[in-house]
């Protein structure tokens, strides 16, 4: 027996990247997966691939309404949701007095917005299966790195909503919990290209020297916070970033 057998998960953003290492860790462990994403090529790719075990759903998580969507697909296509991942996240880099109300409007609401409707969307459900959410920080956000106002004001928002919800929905048997990775993805890898002395910082910071794998490195730790491996486990942030940052 895999330690996601019979779950059924939502994973935002799990098409390509972080997220699409997530929803093929999720499915070879046993689980069935909801794929939301943008990228249709990229989703029906991963559909493809897991035929009978992911269903792409094409939506924009900034609006209300994918939300219900994929919790009702979720129900339909696999007769209940057992997790949420909300990794899903856009933003755009620049000194902070450069940032217009369009650049704050699109990290809040793909990261914060997107989060707390697919958490109200998916509770009833989760209240039950005794489910768990895990959502996503960045240690870019808990150290403050430079040009990165508007995405490091809405993460830290996340991880005060996941606090919240990991003591008010501790009675109903959904655990909350918050994942901050570090993997080489196009994003990091756009990112490289942009700004390459960061890049090079941040890798020589890391005590294991390299930047993740999305499926190897950062999946399983998303899958144990989804298993019932981690049932005594709620309200944490867990870093899976090659020991970048030590939280205390
Ligand atoms: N990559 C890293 O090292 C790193 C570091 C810290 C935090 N994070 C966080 O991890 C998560 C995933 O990061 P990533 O690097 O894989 O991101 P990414 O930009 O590479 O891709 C994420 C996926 O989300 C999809 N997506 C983008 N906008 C969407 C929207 N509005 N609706 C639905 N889907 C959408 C993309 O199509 C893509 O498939 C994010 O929350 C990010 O902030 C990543």
């Amino acid at each position: 027996m895999s330690t996601l057998d019979n779950k059924v998960i939502i994973v935002t953003g799990g098409a390509a990247g972080i997220g699409g290492g997530i929803t093929s860790e999720l499915v070879k462990r046993g689980a069935s997966v909801i794929a939301v994403d943008v990228n249709e090529e990229a989703g029906k790719n991963i559909e493809a691939k897991n035929p009978g075990k992911v269903f792409f759903l094409k939506g924009d998580v900034s609006q209300e309404a994918v939300a219900q969507e994929a919790v009702e697909k979720a129900v339909s296509k696999f007769g209940k949701l057992t997790g949420l991942v909300n990794n899903a996240h856009v933003s755009r880099q620049k000194p902070l007095l450069e940032l217009k109300e369009d650049d704050w409007a699109i990290s809040f609401g793909t990261g914060f917005n997107a989060t707390l409707n697919f958490m109200k969307a998916a509770y009833k459900e989760l209240k039950q299966s005794k489910g768990s959410i895990v959502n996503f920080g960045s240690g870019a956000a808990l150290q403050g790195s430079r040009f990165q106002a508007s995405y490091a004001a809405a993460k830290e928002a996340i991880r005060g909503l996941s606090r919240v919800a990991a003591t008010e929905w501790a009675v109903d048997n959904i655990r909350v919990n918050v994942v901050c990775p570090l993997a080489f993805t196009e994003g990091v890898e756009k990112w490289k290209e942009q700004f390459p002395e960061d890049y090079k910082h941040v890798v020589e910071q890391i005590p294991l020297g390299r930047f993740g794998d999305p499926q190897t490195d950062v999946a399983p730790i998303v899958a144990f916070l989804l298993s019932e491996d981690s049932k005594y486990m709620t309200g944490q942030t867990l870093m899976a970033d090659g020991g970048d940052i030590k939280l205390r």
